[in-house]
């Protein structure tokens, strides 16, 4: 096979592969590090401290400082009992309680289509007829008394996808073939019957979007000579989405895909052409990892089309109730490794999206809007033009948003801002976080939260871009390992405020194992504990689901932990309980409710990741990604 496979393996993850392709510099600015130690300190002598007293931050902006008891105390509007850690091959929900799954990779979406082939596990062509693997973020949509899903499908597990092959990559064209078609978004119609979503095979709406669909690129870098490929001389125009992580939906009825890890898709033919610094900060080198598009699209092959990789990495906005509209890659939400894009309309009207980028040391972003969100109105440009921010966070728990123009960050245009974000994030001295996760606003209180899912190079390592990651702020803790959900709450109640408070509304941790800051804050005990938040948002009462993607070994600093899982929180209160463990070796993410709030949808990604599950058909059936459908039993709202 050829070099762009050789030396990949989907065992390790992505931001780890990223950190050994383009490693970072040993050296930092230690005196920057200094200097922002030491006002830590002086800030916790006065108002912090982990552990069994309070480390839930409160100001008095924000929310009532706690203790470890008081959480147990708070029976809350929670109204559920809490499910127990365990490490088994299936989904645990609470009693009272029932899921079922609604899609898997492969199941076929259209009619004839093929089933899922347990020996072949599909070919290209049945595939692309077919829902893709990995499900990540979703939104359902209630369309003309039809309820219509979108489902981004992030990447695929190759050893598991190819696991028909001996070396367990792909081995031919069709191979290739079938991993681009297993990527994308998929669009299906779901109706509930007798208490069972399924897929609509013969639904108009049915709809698969893969690294080959067509799309428009829109907004300020449209066109600029960063964005120009052979096969598109006018940077207008772009195949695919790939590596679609978290989603946003609008208020206007639109779908938002999130390209995530985008890098590890392109390679080089040239064994010594050298990636520019502009995409190394990206992570782009020329070995991906073990997809090899390069084979046969040469549009991957970055010595022949560099540019081809300034065209990936944006958030792409979708019509999910017309499957001839041409999805928009919107520039103005910025270029890097998107992980959702929640979407808000201040009081004002202008839209805000706040949009996560995952990797370690990255920053925190916020789009506002030109325009004014009008109800009934023609809203489907609103993401075309507005202004860009990142976040910088100080130790008294304020922290403003600086805006990316040329003046602030001395780059050319806004359109090269639009392509090269992280660098004109570096250049304002935005604030390094411990990996954004997903974003998620309360509906009922102008707030809005953050997983910062760990960072092992916390305090350690500069990112990507050279910039050092010092111990502090929302990032309180030396290589990181469990994880934080960050709050902020705007001044003046509005979303357009360039300035905010904040504190941290959970740090993760195991208080059974370690009596130190890696036990976690006041609401994690030995009952709720979990790692690594990643999923996030809300439901129509107010409350926070969170889903984990750590470690799951259930050992060590993740003894008692099991596998991962979704937790529900009260934001008033900072109870926290378990809501659902998930099978073995996945990650919980994706969540959206039906129209009536009777079920919810949530995403079980990569099962036996490592080799070890069946879920959900289990036997010795191929393991598969799937939407799971969540009821009570009552047949009550859920969320
Ligand atoms: Fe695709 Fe950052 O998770
Ligand atoms: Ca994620
Ligand atoms: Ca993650």
């Amino acid at each position: 096979m050829p070099d762009a496979i050789a030396t990949a393996s989907d065992a390790v993850s992505f931001d780890e592969a990223d950190d050994r392709n383009t490693p970072r510099p040993q050296t930092t600015d230690f005196a920057a590090i200094v200097d922002r130690a030491q006002s830590r300190r002086s800030f916790m002598g006065g108002a912090i401290a982990f552990g069994a007293s309070a480390f839930v931050m409160g100001t008095t902006a924000l929310t009532p400082t706690r203790t470890r008891a008081a959480a147990h105390a708070a029976a809350g509007r929670l109204g559920f009992d809490a499910v127990p850690a365990n490490t088994l091959d299936t989904i645990t929900v609470p009693d009272g309680f029932s899921w079922h799954i609604v899609a898997r990779w492969g199941d076929p979406m259209f009619p004839g289509a093929a089933g899922f082939d347990q020996a072949s596990r599909g070919t290209g062509a049945t595939q692309e007829r077919a829902f893709g693997d990995n499900n990540d973020g979703m939104a359902m949509f209630a369309h003309k008394g039809r309820n219509i899903l979108a489902v981004n499908n992030e990447y695929t597990n190759r050893a598991i996808i190819f696991g028909n092959r001996a070396s367990r990559r792909p081995e031919n064209d069709d191979d290739v073939r079938k991993g681009k078609a297993a990527h994308g978004v998929s669009v299906i119609e779901v109706r509930e019957t007798d208490g069972y979503w399924r897929i609509v095979q013969d639904s108009p709406f049915n709809r698969r979007i893969t690294a080959d669909t067509p799309m428009e690129i829109t907004g300020p870098a449209r066109g600029h000579d960063l964005l120009k490929t052979a096969a598109d001389p006018t940077g207008t125009l772009s195949l695919g989405t790939w590596n679609n992580c978290g989603n946003g939906r609008t208020p206007w009825g639109t779908y938002l895909a999130c390209e995530e890890n985008f890098n590890g898709y392109f390679s080089s033919s040239d064994p010594d052409h050298v990636p520019s610094a502009e995409l190394r900060r990206y992570g782009v080198s020329t070995t991906d990892r073990g997809y090899a598009w390069a084979t046969t699209d040469e549009r991957f092959d970055i010595s022949k089309h560099p540019n081809e990789a300034n065209r990936a990495g944006y958030v792409v906005e979708i019509d999910p109730t017309d499957p001839t509209s041409m999805p928009k890659k919107r520039t103005a939400l910025g270029r890097f490794k998107h992980e959702n894009a929640e979407v808000v309309v201040a009081v004002n009207g202008q839209v805000v999206v706040y949009l996560g980028d995952d990797e370690r040391g990255e920053f925190l972003y916020r789009f506002v809007s030109a325009g004014k969100y009008t109800l009934g109105g023609d809203n489907s440009e609103l993401l075309e033009d507005g202004k860009l921010y990142v976040a910088k966070f100080t130790d008294d728990m304020r922290g403003e948003w600086v805006e990316l123009t040329p003046a602030t960050t001395g780059m050319a245009s806004d359109a090269e801002i639009r392509i090269h974000t992280r660098q004109a994030a570096s250049a304002v001295g935005a604030t390094t976080m411990d990996r954004p996760e997903w974003v998620a606003v309360n509906p009922h209180r102008v707030e809005a939260y953050c997983c910062l899912t760990n960072n092992k190079n916390r305090g350690i390592k500069p990112n990507a871009g050279g910039d050092a990651t010092p111990v502090g702020g929302p990032n309180p803790r030396r290589a990181n390992l469990y994880g934080q959900v960050v709050r902020w709450v705007p001044d003046n109640g509005d979303h357009t405020a360039n300035s905010f408070g904040w504190d941290l509304f959970v740090t993760a941790g195991n208080p059974v194992v370690h009596g130190d800051a890696r036990a976690g804050s006041a609401n994690v005990t030995a009952d709720n504990m979990f790692n690594s938040p990643d999923g996030l948002g809300f439901d129509s009462k107010g409350l926070m689901w969170i889903q984990t993607d750590g470690n799951y070994s259930d050992d060590g600093d993740f003894a008692g932990q099991g596998n991962n899982q979704m937790l529900v929180a009260d934001p008033v209160s900072g109870e926290i309980r378990r809501f659902l463990v998930g099978p073995k070796q996945c990650e919980i993410t994706g969540l959206t409710f039906s129209p009536d709030r009777r079920t919810v949808f949530i995403g079980v990604q990569h099962p036996g990741e490592k080799g070890d599950s069946h879920f959900p058909d289990g036997g010795q059936s191929v393991p598969r990604s799937a939407v799971v459908a969540i009821r009570r039993d009552d047949g009550k709202p859920i969320g």
